[in-house]
């Protein structure tokens, strides 16, 4: 069943901008303007932030898919929303629209659970955020990724330009980047926007299947993993070595439970003060 997170005192067109399913383990979520091939629009950019935030942490969700309703993924940010009608509130309505987008993008690229990105359709400049934010990406053949910024007049902005030097080569994306040209589901496997790509008929159940292979492995480890692999990417060898040794003895300890003791006998049975010492850790084993 598609759900629409209502909230009180938010506009009902504002909620319907992402609607999303949970089965199995599985958040299905999507963008929800069909008719306007899913831009990203001030509204729906607040209310897919909405959506993440109530879907992270639910015990029900083991990882999310990000779709679109229609033909499209998303055809970018909504020019006449986003861009013309922001603009015309001055730099405090740009800003704000700016931070709004790119807020759920980073939520996103840094989310609890694993994620994916099933781009069903088109997929346009703004859309290569959330692209990237999404740990993996499958597309359909048919599906069309481009940046068009350069055929309305602006560089592509908002991460675009950066998200096509991280996926692909320095030629593809100068290319893509200065010709404007659209490239289909199969090249954009080629370039690495996307894991694979197969017919749009067999898109969701591929998703799906790769989504289970997740559901059954060790979320901490995953979490810890899909972090580990966006963080060396921008470290020297001797850094990523020493964050990968940090980060697995984080993991390793993540439900210990040292800190809580710690809290306890301080606030609760009062036998010690965390300014004037530590607490007494042969009550645990942490
Ligand atoms: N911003 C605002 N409105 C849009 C956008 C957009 N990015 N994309 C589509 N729409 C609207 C259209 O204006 C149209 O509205 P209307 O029904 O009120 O006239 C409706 O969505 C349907 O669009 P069509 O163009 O009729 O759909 P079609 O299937 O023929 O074409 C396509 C789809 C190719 C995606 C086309 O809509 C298009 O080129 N959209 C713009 C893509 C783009 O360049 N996005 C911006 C990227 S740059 C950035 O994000 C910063």
């Amino acid at each position: 069943m598609t759900n629409i997170l209502n909230i009180d005192g938010i506009d009902p067109v504002e909620l319907a901008t992402v609607s999303y399913t949970v089965e199995n383990g599985i958040a299905w979520v999507s963008f929800n303007r069909p008719d306007k091939r899913n831009c990203m629009s001030p509204r729906l950019n607040r209310q897919m932030m909405r959506v993440l935030d109530a879907l992270e942490f639910r015990e029900d969700v083991g990882v999310l898919v990000l779709s679109g309703e229609g033909t499209a993924w998303s055809a970018g940010m909504d020019l006449k929303e986003y861009f013309r009608e922001t603009e015309a509130q001055g730099l405090r309505g740009t800003r704000g629209a700016q931070r709004e987008s790119y807020g759920w993008w980073r939520r996103l690229r840094w989310y609890q659970k694993p994620t994916i990105a099933m781009v069903n359709g088109w997929c346009f400049g703004g859309g290569y955020g959330p692209l990237f934010a999404c740990d993996l990406a499958f597309a359909a053949d048919e599906a069309q990724f481009g940046l068009s910024e350069i055929n309305w007049g602006i560089l592509p902005g908002g991460g675009a330009a950066k998200v096509a030097t991280e996926l692909t080569s320095f030629r593809n994306a100068m290319y893509h980047a200065m010709m404007g040209e659209n490239v289909d589901g199969k090249t954009a496997a080629q370039w690495g926007f996307v894991n694979e790509a197969l017919p749009l008929d067999q898109l969701s159940a591929r998703v799906n299947e790769v989504a289970h292979v997740l559901l059954k492995k060790n979320p901490i480890a995953l979490k810890a993993t899909k972090d580990a692999i966006r963080r060396v990417r921008e470290m020297s060898y001797d850094n990523a070595e020493d964050y990968l040794i940090r980060a697995q003895e984080a993991a390793n300890s993540f439900d210990n439970d040292g800190r809580k003791e710690g809290i306890k006998q301080f606030i609760d049975d009062k036998t010690y003060k965390p300014g004037l010492g530590a607490y007494d850790r042969s009550k645990t084993s942490a």
